[in-house]
């Protein structure tokens, strides 16, 4: 697997990743707005075959100071459980921690087993709850878990 830094010209492929990983996806014009916030990072997995490049996975996170913020993550379906996520949160991590980053926070959507047991794994806990954040295709809501880790 390959990681590098995605650019503003990336904001399609990335906007297809979070479209096939979740219901509500945002468009591209999303992640061109994210290029434009200070301390803001993109990061592409792709899958290289010879001259074939398959775009496998991306995140975008934010460093400010001493907090850190991973604001999406997505893999998509085939390459799953395959230790993607976890490669690209120990890159993130190490990251923001030789940026000065002290601490790292996320969003995640109640009942998200395996977003869950990802940040679990890496010694996120929960830290509070808002209530009906996420707003689903049906009209229903569903909260959000705040999640932090110290970065030791
Ligand atoms: C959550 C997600 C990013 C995980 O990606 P992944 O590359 O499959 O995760 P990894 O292979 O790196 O898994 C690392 C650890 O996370 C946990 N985990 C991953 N998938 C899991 C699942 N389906 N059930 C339970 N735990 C899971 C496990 O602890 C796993 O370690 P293990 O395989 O040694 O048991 C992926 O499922 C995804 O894109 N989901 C849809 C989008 C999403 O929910 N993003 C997170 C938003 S906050």
């Amino acid at each position: 697997m390959h990681y590098r830094q995605a650019f503003s010209e990336d904001s399609v492929t990335l906007s297809k990743i979070h479209e096939e990983c979740f219901p509500r996806y945002w468009d591209s014009s999303a992640f061109t707005n994210f290029f434009a916030i200070e301390n803001t990072r993109a990061v592409l997995a792709e899958k290289r075959v010879g001259p074939q490049v398959t775009p496998v996975a991306m995140m975008v996170y934010r460093v400010v100071h001493e907090s850190s913020d991973i604001i999406t993550l997505a893999v998509c379906h085939p390459w799953r459980r395959q230790g993607i996520a976890n490669d690209m949160m120990a890159r993130a991590i190490a990251h923001a921690k030789a940026l000065g980053a002290k601490s790292m926070f996320l969003d995640v959507e109640d009942g998200n087993q395996p977003a869950l047991g990802l940040y679990e794994s890496l010694g996120f806990r929960q830290i509070n709850r808002r209530k009906d954040y996420y707003k689903q295709k049906d009209g229903s809501f569903t909260d959000a878990l705040v999640m932090t880790c110290e970065l030791a």
